[in-house]
């Protein structure tokens, strides 16, 4: 009898602590809810918020920075460019061989090296020697092509995706560190200024054309290869957004800039914040415990960067909630040791026992003896991140359709007699080319808030390298001096 009662008790408490992870698994679900309704609200913040940002200086926490960028590649740019891309896990090196003739022919080559961990940290000089020394081998092992320019002009697009003061196309500050990178020396200097003392060293030849960020080249290459392409948003390790605005629309620059035409708006929306957006506890705490709190508030709920810490965090409150592992190991209570593309990976998990999911937690997390409940548990997890980060995505972009007229309402800047005009966006990033789900939610998003027709006219368009090769199209096109037509 003794022995029945304890079996009961046990089964009781076993029920209440599965009843407690499925409670927190719920409360993160509505916390991370996406109606219709709030995407709505966050359109119409990301509309107001731009505006702001344009009046004046400081004016939003969108920075909607200028980039000087009113000349874009239209296919005719000739010659041979390097690019230089540095903002991510990884740095690239590129060279690339403009035919000049209306078929857009691409020839490049390509050299990816990851970043020295220590090199995040460390100081502006060694830095930017590396990057420069990369640069140098790159330059005498691919060779200069004589008969496509003279050697005393290499020209060189660099793509530094990072929040910068732009000063001319080719020369801007550093405004802030995103993304874990923290040089602390490196804050408020000239970033071509930077390379160039660098590459001086070393005796290299190369001058900066154009200084971009990635959303910039990206936006530059989609133009290149479609001209109704308005828009690009990066959605890899950190998020932006960049779009073409008209000069008149630029409050804060009126006298600075000419006032015909239009010029490339870098958005910076990583850092974009709106009391609408669906904050989780979960997401109070990893911004306490980040090198950069109160800011990218965006950003932390979108990219590659964060959304695997996100699943962490509530698996580590469901294991404590109901002892679900045992004891609380270190790599679960680290954050970032579970990175995102390793969350996809589980997400997308079509086996019938859930083995990958069960794998990966038990490598990376270790933790073991994961029963098939909660893996499913964990995977409803992966869901409801990705599942928000895509949505607000999509009503940002729609937040910058409305805000250029082409969200289909006739707003004050659209021309209606026009009807609804084709517009597409460019969209580069790890996180969104190697995540099939994320995709597929952001375009039922979009279609969810711009409806099934109008969001026909709404093209989301994949982009390979469009931070590199990009930088690479605007050195050439600096040279030309036609300006933003497309408006
Ligand atoms: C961060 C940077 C931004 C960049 C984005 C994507 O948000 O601040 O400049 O474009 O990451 O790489």
């Amino acid at each position: 009898c003794a022995i029945a009662a304890v079996l009961v008790r046990k089964g009781v408490e076993r029920r209440a602590k599965w009843s407690r992870v499925v409670g927190v698994l719920r409360e993160f679900e509505e916390g991370c809810s996406t109606s219709g309704h709030r995407l709505r609200q966050v359109v119409d913040a990301m509309a107001v918020e731009m505006h702001a940002g344009l009046a004046s200086e400081g004016g939003s926490k969108l920075k909607m920075l200028l980039t000087f960028v009113d000349n874009l590649p239209n296919g005719n740019e000739k010659g041979l460019y390097y690019a230089l891309d540095l903002g991510g896990t990884h740095f690239r090196v590129l060279r690339v061989h403009l035919k000049g003739t209306k078929q857009k022919i691409l020839d490049h080559k390509v050299e990816k090296q990851a970043i020295p961990p220590h090199l995040l940290t460390g100081t502006s000089e060694e830095l930017f020697g590396f990057i420069a020394l990369t640069l140098k081998r790159f330059i005498e092992k691919e060779g200069d092509d004589f008969e496509l320019q003279p050697v005393s002009r290499r020209d060189l697009g660099f793509t530094f995706s990072f929040p910068v003061r732009q000063t001319s196309v080719s020369s801007g500050f550093l405004i802030k560190w995103t993304k874990g990178f923290a040089i602390e020396d490196m804050v408020g200097k000239d970033v071509a200024e930077c390379l160039q003392s660098a590459r001086t060293m070393l005796g290299l030849d190369v001058r900066v054309a154009a200084l971009i960020n990635d959303s910039a080249g990206t936006l530059a290459l989609g133009h290149y290869h479609d001209e109704d392409t308005m828009v690009a948003v990066i959605i890899g390790t950190g998020t932006n957004a960049c779009y073409i605005e008209r000069a008149d629309a630029i409050i804060k620059c009126q006298g600075l800039i000419s006032n015909s035409g239009g010029m490339v708006i870098n958005m910076e929306w990583g850092n974009f914040w709106s009391s609408h957006l669906p904050r989780t506890p979960y997401d109070v705490d990893l911004d306490a415990e980040s090198p950069n709190p109160y800011d990218q508030g965006f950003e932390k709920m979108i990219s590659g960067m964060y959304l695997g810490d996100i699943v962490r965090r509530v698996i580590l409150r469901m294991a404590k909630e109901a002892d679900l592992f045992g004891e609380v190991g270190k790599s679960l209570s680290e954050p970032f040791t579970l990175r995102t593309p390793l969350m996809c990976a589980m997400h997308q998990d079509e086996s019938s026992d859930l083995r990958e999911v069960a794998r990966i937690m038990e490598e990376t997390l270790e933790v073991s003896n994961i029963p098939l409940r909660v893996r499913r548990l964990v995977v409803r997890v992966c869901d409801a991140v990705t599942r928000r980060a895509a949505r607000l995505a999509a009503a940002g972009i729609v937040g910058i359709l409305k805000k250029i007229g082409r969200d289909g309402k006739g707003g004050s800047s659209s021309n209606s007699s026009e009807g609804v005009r084709r517009t597409v966006v460019a969209i580069e990033g790890g996180l969104y080319e190697n995540y099939s789900l994320f995709r597929e939610y952001m375009r039922d998003a979009l279609e969810e808030i711009l409806g099934e027709e109008m969001s026909q006219n709404v093209v989301l368009r994949l982009s390979q390298d469009g931070s590199g090769l990009g930088a690479a199209l605007l050195a050439a096109a600096v040279s030309s001096s036609s300006s933003l037509s497309s408006l």
